[in-house]
């Protein structure tokens, strides 16, 4: 008989033999911002998260700082009437985005700013190509995303994230920060599947497809092996990070990345509806809240993830969990 009881007598000697500790490093913490002043808009499905302008979002940045979190992703929340067929509004020089991050930059110089780099925030059809007829043009969003990147880059955004799940979309932004002698990383929203797990994130974001979905271009989570196609194809084409999206449900493709290729730093997306489902479950008392995160959260570490984006990240350091 094996003794594997010794290693679970009391906390301490739990806490000696655990293998995986999720700490404030890890995290990422999403921000959505929008236009205006004095804004904070709590966002229902997104129990505990708000929009906010970017003056709200500095204050709030001293405390997310204060807790340990050093990076965080920005997504920009336009009004509909500024939105057109293309997405202008994502790659004007002074766009919402490119606002904050120039701010967020002068007051806080020490944080990691990721910004999602996708045409949905911006186009009137919300979806994250442009448009030909009903059908998604893979190669003429290429440029408007490289165009997003290129500004935010140049605003001072230490990362740039493409989730726009169209092929080619690294090579594209790789050669147009390099054409302009911008040194930001490209975070690459790699293994991203066609997912039931959006939905709070959409409405947070007003970037629902206004007909159709996403499963032309976001991945089928039939496939077993597109995954680790997709990411490879990335770091070919230069991606310095890579991510797998959404995490609870993809633990296996996250599991896989980290072991096929460890070089590169991996982030996991702990996506608006898998968070909407744990504070669900709790206000519901069905679950502890805290305990659910941080099992869910370690999990996601414990598979591999090198960095979490998570909504919880505010919560889980000022629990000290
Ligand atoms: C698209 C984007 C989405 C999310 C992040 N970037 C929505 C989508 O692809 O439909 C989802 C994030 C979440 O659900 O928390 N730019």
């Amino acid at each position: 008989m094996k003794r594997f009881r010794q290693f679970r007598t009391d906390a301490a000697t739990r806490d000696k033999y655990a293998d995986v500790q999720v700490k404030a490093s890890d995290f990422i913490y999403p921000y959505f911002i929008v236009d205006g002043e004095n804004e904070i808009q709590p966002i229902h499905s997104l129990k505990g998260i708000s929009r906010f302008s970017i003056d709200q979002l500095l204050i709030d940045l001293e405390e997310t700082i204060a807790l340990g979190i050093d990076k965080i992703l920005l997504f920009g929340v336009i009004e509909n009437d500024l939105k057109d067929e293309v997405g202008s509004a994502g790659y004007e020089p002074d766009s919402l985005v490119c606002r904050a991050v120039r701010q967020i930059k002068k007051q806080f110089p020490q944080i990691i700013i990721f910004t999602d780099v996708c045409l949905c925030e911006y186009t009137s059809h919300g979806h994250c190509g442009l448009l030909q007829g009903q059908v998604i043009d893979n190669d003429s969003t290429l440029p408007l995303l490289a165009k997003i990147a290129l500004v935010h880059a140049q605003a001072g955004a230490d990362f740039v994230a493409p989730s726009a799940m169209m092929d080619g979309q690294i090579e594209a932004l790789k050669n147009i920060l390099k054409a302009n002698n911008q040194t930001a990383k490209v975070l690459a929203y790699s293994a991203k599947y066609s997912s039931n797990f959006y939905g709070p994130f959409r409405d947070a974001a007003g970037s629902a497809p206004s007909f159709g979905d996403r499963k032309s271009y976001q991945m089928d989570y039939r496939t077993k092996h597109q995954g680790l196609e997709e990411i490879a194809a990335d770091i070919e084409e230069g991606a310095d990070w890579i991510m797998v999206k959404p995490a609870l449900a993809y633990l296996d493709i996250i599991q896989r990345a980290s072991v096929t290729f460890p070089e590169v730093p991996l982030a996991a997306y702990q996506v608006s509806g898998e968070f909407a489902m744990i504070k669900a479950a709790a206000a519901a008392n069905l679950l502890n809240e805290e305990l659910a995160f941080l099992e869910s959260l370690t999990a996601i570490k414990r598979a591999g993830a090198n960095f979490i984006i998570t909504y919880y990240a505010k919560d889980f350091v000022r629990k000290g969990l």
